[in-house]
C-alpha cells in the first residue's frame, strides 16, 4: 500500500487502484508500489485473479514524460520489468480502462492477460507524436492481438482508437456495460472459473502468422503509414520495430525495440518533440490570468466577413458545435462565400471524411444577414473584413451600437493595432485580436492578441473557446504582424538580395526543404499568389526588384502557370525557369551588384538568424510570454520541422553564441538592422544561457 496504489479484495480477485494525479503517468514512486502489490498478488494464495484501475480521470496515459532523460526514467523496477512481471503471472490479470490508456499505459494494459474497456474510453499508442516508439512492448505485442497491418497504422500515426474500434481490432475484449470496476472485477472471476488457459499475448501467434509468411501486405502497410514522414526518424523506428515484431522471436524483437527506444529518447528530435508537448500545454498559462477568472459563456457567434478568412473561421465554429451567423455587405458577397463554403465541406464528404447527413447538419447551423442588428445575440464576434484600419473602425462603431453588454469583439487582423481598433468602440475591454491562418479550418494556430485593455476574462474565454473548437491558442502582445508575421518578415527580408547576389529560388528553396519546411519562400510565394504582397507593397509605397518584376509580367504564381517557377497544366510541381534567372541577372546587373556563389550556409545565416533575432526582440519587448510560445507559434501556423522544435528551440542546438558572431559578422558587412543582435541574445549568448532552459549547445 502507498499513496500511489491500494489494494482491496473482491472474493478472490485483487483489486489493485492507480491513483498518480493528473493522468496516472507511470512515475517512479507509481512503479515501484505496483511491482510490490503484483508481486504481493503473484504470492498469494487466496488471490486467484487481479484487477489492475485507476482513479481519477482516465486509466494510465503513458510512462511519465518528465522523467525521461533522467535516472528515474530507467531506475526499477522499469516499465519492461513490470511488464514482464504482469505477463508471468500464473492468474489472470485484467486491465480497466477508462479515459485514456496511452503509450505506457496501453502496453501495460497490454502485458495483462484481458483488457475490459469503459464505452468511452481511447486507447493509443502516441509515442511517435514525441519523436519515439513505444519502448515497453507496445511494438510486439499489439501486432500479435490486431495483426501487423493495422498495428503499423495505430503505431505510425500514433492516432488513437475509441472503445467500439478497439473492441472490433482485438485490441479489448469486452466493453462494460455499467460500472467499469465491478464489470472488470465479474470478468475476472469469469475467466477464473473457466479456468483458462489465460494465453499471455505474447504466446498468441495468429494474426502475425500470414503476414510471417508473406510480407508484402504488411510492407504495404508500412509505405502507406509512412508516406509523410517529413525527415523525422520515429515513424521509421516504428515501422522497424513493427516488422521486427513479425520477423524476430518475441524477446529478440522486445530487446530491440528498447534499443530503438533509448536510441531515439537521447536524440535531438524526441527532445525537440517532448519541448513542443509541454509548450502546448505551458501556452495555456497566461501571465495575469489567476485561478480565480471565469470564462464567459459562449452559446453564438458572430463572423463579420465571408471571403478567405471569414468563411474558414465560421467553418471551425460551426464544425466545432456553435452556431455561426455571418454578416456580409451584399446578398451576392454571401452567396459568394456560401458556395465557397458548401464546395469545401463538399471535398470533405467526397473524401469520406464527412458523411452527407453531417455536412447538411453542419451548414444547418449557419445564419447568413447583412443587418448588423441580427448579430445583437452573439456571444462572441470575430471581424475578417478587409486588412484596412478605416474599415475595421466602422465595422467595431457598428458592433459597439449593436452587441449585447458582454460580447466579445473580436479582429482577425494580420498587422493592425488591435489597441487602435478597440478605442474604437467604448468597450476595449472587451476587444482581442483573434488571428487565425488560412486555410482557417484546417489550420490549428490562433495568436489571441491581447490588447492593452483586454479584460483577463475575455483572455481565458478565448483561450477555452480556441480548444473547444480544435485550435492550439498562444496569446500574443500587440505589435505590426503580432509574433508570426512578425518573425515571418525578418525571414524574408534578405531573399530578394540573395537572389540578387547569386542564389536561385531553387536554391534557397532547397536549403528549406532540406531543413524541413514543407516548402521554400519560394515555392511558397508562387502557392499563396506573389500578387498579393505586390498589391500589400504598393499601397505602403514598397519595392521588390524581382518580385514586382515578375508581377508585371503577369506572373503570379502557380494561379498563372508561373511565378518564381514555371508550372505545368494541372501541375504543382515547381519547375525552374531560365526566363527568371535571365530576370535575376539583369536586375542585378542593373543594380551594379556582383553576382557570386553563395553558400547554402550563408543562405541559413541570413533567413534564419534574423528570425531568431526577431524573436528575440520580441521577447524583449513581452510580445510573448516566453521562448516555448513562440515555437508553438511557428510549429503550428509556418510548418517549422516539429523534429527541431520551433525556432527558439533550434537555436539553443545551433548555439546562440555562433548565431550572435554571424549576425554580427553581417550587420558589420551590410550594416542592416535586421542583422543587429537583440541586446537580450547577446547577453544570453554571453551568460551562456538559453531559450529552452537547456543547457547552452
Ligand atoms: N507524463 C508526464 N506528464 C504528463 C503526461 C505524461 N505522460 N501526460 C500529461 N501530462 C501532464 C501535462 O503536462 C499536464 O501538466 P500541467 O497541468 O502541469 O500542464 C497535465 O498532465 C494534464 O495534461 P493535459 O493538459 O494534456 O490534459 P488533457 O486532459 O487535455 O489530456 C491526455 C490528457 C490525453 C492524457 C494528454 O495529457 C496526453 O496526450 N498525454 C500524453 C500521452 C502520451 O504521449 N503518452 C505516451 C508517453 S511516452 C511512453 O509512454 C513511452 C513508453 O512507450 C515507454
Ligand atoms: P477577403 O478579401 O477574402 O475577404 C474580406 C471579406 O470582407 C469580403 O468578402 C468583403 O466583402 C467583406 N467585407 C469587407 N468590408 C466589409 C464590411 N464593412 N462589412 C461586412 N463585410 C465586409 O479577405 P481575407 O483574406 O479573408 O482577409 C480578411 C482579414 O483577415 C484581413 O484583416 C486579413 O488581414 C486577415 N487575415 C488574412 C489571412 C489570409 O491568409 N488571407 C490570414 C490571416 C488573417
Amino acid at each position: 500500500m502507498s499513496d500511489y496504489v491500494t489494494v482491496a479484495r473482491d472474493g478472490a480477485i485483487a483489486v489493485i487502484t492507480l491513483d498518480n494525479p493528473p493522468v496516472n503517468a507511470l512515475s517512479h514512486h507509481l512503479r515501484e508500489p505496483l511491482f510490490k502489490a503484483l508481486e504481493a498478488a503473484r504470492d498469494d494464495a487466496a488471490v486467484e485473479g487481479i484487477v489492475i484501475a485507476c482513479a481519477g480521470r482516465t486509466f494510465i496515459s503513458g510512462a511519465d514524460i518528465t522523467e525521461f532523460g533522467t535516472p528515474k526514467a530507467l531506475a526499477s523496477p522499469s516499465l519492461p520489468e513490470l511488464c514482464a512481471l504482469l505477463e508471468s503471472l500464473p492468474k489472470p490479470a485484467v486491465a480497466a480502462i477508462h479515459g485514456t490508456a496511452l503509450g505506457g499505459g496501453l502496453e501495460l494494459a497490454l502485458a495483462c492477460h484481458y483488457r475490459v474497456a469503459d464505452k468511452g474510453a481511447k486507447v493509443g499508442l502516441p509515442e511517435v507524436k514525441l519523436g519515439l516508439l513505444p519502448g515497453a512492448g507496445g511494438t510486439v505485442r499489439l501486432p500479435r492481438l490486431v495483426g501487423p497491418e493495422k498495428a503499423v497504422a495505430m503505431i505510425v500515426s500514433g492516432n488513437p482508437i475509441n472503445a467500439s474500434a478497439a473492441l472490433e481490432a482485438g485490441v479489448v475484449d469486452a466493453i462494460a456495460a455499467g460500472d467499469l470496476t465491478a464489470d472488470a472485477i465479474a470478468f475476472a472471476k469469469a475467466r477464473v472459473a473457466d479456468g483458462g488457459p489465460h494465453v499471455p499475448v505474447r504466446d498468441r501467434d495468429d494474426k502475425i502468422a500470414p503476414a510471417r509468411a508473406d510480407l508484402s501486405g504488411f510492407e504495404a502497410a508500412v509505405k502507406e503509414a509512412t508516406r509523410k514522414t517529413r525527415g523525422l526518424e520515429a515513424p521509421l523506428a516504428c515501422a522497424t520495430a513493427v516488422r521486427n515484431a513479425v520477423t524476430l522471436p518475441f524477446d529478440e524483437a522486445l530487446k530491440k525495440e528498447r534499443e530503438l527506444f533509448i536510441g531515439l529518447v537521447n536524440g535531438v528530435q524526441s527532445r525537440a518533440q517532448r519541448h513542443l508537448f509541454f509548450a502546448e500545454r505551458e501556452a495555456a498559462k497566461v501571465p495575469g490570468v489567476s485561478k480565480e477568472v471565469q470564462p464567459r459563456a459562449v452559446k453564438k457567434v458572430g463572423v463579420i466577413g465571408a471571403g478567405t478568412m471569414g468563411g474558414g473561421i465560421a467553418m471551425s465554429f460551426v464544425n466545432g458545435g456553435y452556431p455561426v451567423t455571418i454578416l456580409e455587405m451584399s446578398d451576392e458577397a454571401l452567396d459568394r462565400g456560401f458556395a465557397t463554403i458548401d464546395k469545401n465541406y463538399g471535398i470533405s464528404v467526397s473524401r469520406g471524411s464527412l458523411s452527407e447527413e453531417a455536412k447538411a447538419e453542419r451548414m444547418g447551423r449557419f445564419s447568413r444577414t447583412t443587418n448588423y442588428a441580427d448579430l445583437a445575440d452573439c456571444d462572441l464576434i470575430i471581424e475578417a473584413v478587409f486588412e484596412e484600419m478605416g474599415v475595421k473602425k466602422e465595422v467595431f462603431g457598428r458592433l459597439d451600437a449593436i452587441a449585447k453588454p458582454g460580447a466579445i469583439l473580436a479582429s482577425n487582423t494580420s498587422y493592425l493595432d488591435v489597441d487602435e481598433i478597440a478605442a474604437s468602440t467604448g468597450r476595449p475591454q472587451d476587444v482581442v485580436g483573434l488571428h487565425f491562418f488560412s486555410p482557417a479550418n484546417v489550420m490549428r494556430l490562433l495568436e489571441i492578441v491581447r490588447g492593452d485593455k483586454t479584460a483577463p476574462d475575455v483572455l481565458l474565454t478565448a483561450l477555452t473557446v480556441a480548444r473547444k473548437i480544435g485550435k492550439v491558442p498562444v496569446v500574443v502582445g500587440v505589435c505590426h504582424g503580432f509574433v508570426g508575421n512578425r518573425m515571418l518578415g525578418a525571414r524574408s527580408a534578405e531573399g530578394e538580395d540573395l537572389l540578387l547576389e547569386g542564389a536561385s529560388p531553387e536554391q534557397i528553396d532547397k536549403v528549406f526543404a532540406d531543413f524541413g519546411w514543407p516548402m521554400g519562400p519560394f515555392a511558397m510565394g508562387d502557392l499563396a499568389g506573389l500578387d498579393i504582397g505586390w498589391r500589400n507593397r504598393k499601397s505602403l509605397g514598397k519595392t521588390a526588384a524581382i518580385g514586382d518584376a515578375l508581377c508585371e509580367a503577369g506572373r503570379f504564381g502557380q494561379k498563372t502557370g508561373k511565378g518564381f517557377y514555371l508550372y505545368e497544366q494541372g501541375s504543382r510541381k515547381p519547375i525552374p525557369d531560365p526566363e527568371v534567372a535571365k530576370l535575376i541577372e539583369e536586375k542585378a546587373r542593373e543594380r551594379g551588384v556582383n553576382r557570386r556563389d553563395i553558400s547554402d550556409d550563408e543562405i541559413t545565416e541570413r533567413t534564419l538568424y534574423p528570425m531568431i533575432n526577431e524573436g528575440a526582440r520580441i521577447l524583449e519587448e513581452k510580445i510573448a510570454a516566453r521562448p516555448s510560445d513562440i515555437d508553438i507559434v511557428w510549429t503550428n501556423g509556418y510548418g517549422f520541422p516539429i523534429g527541431k522544435g520551433g525556432p527558439m528551440f533550434w537555436a539553443d542546438t545551433e548555439g546562440l553564441r555562433k548565431i550572435v558572431e554571424r549576425l554580427e559578422y553581417w550587420h558589420g558587412k551590410t550594416g542592416k538592422d535586421v542583422f543587429k543582435p537583440a541586446a537580450l541574445l547577446k547577453q544570453m549568448a554571453e551568460d551562456g544561457g538559453s531559450f529552452s532552459g537547456r543547457p547552452a549547445a
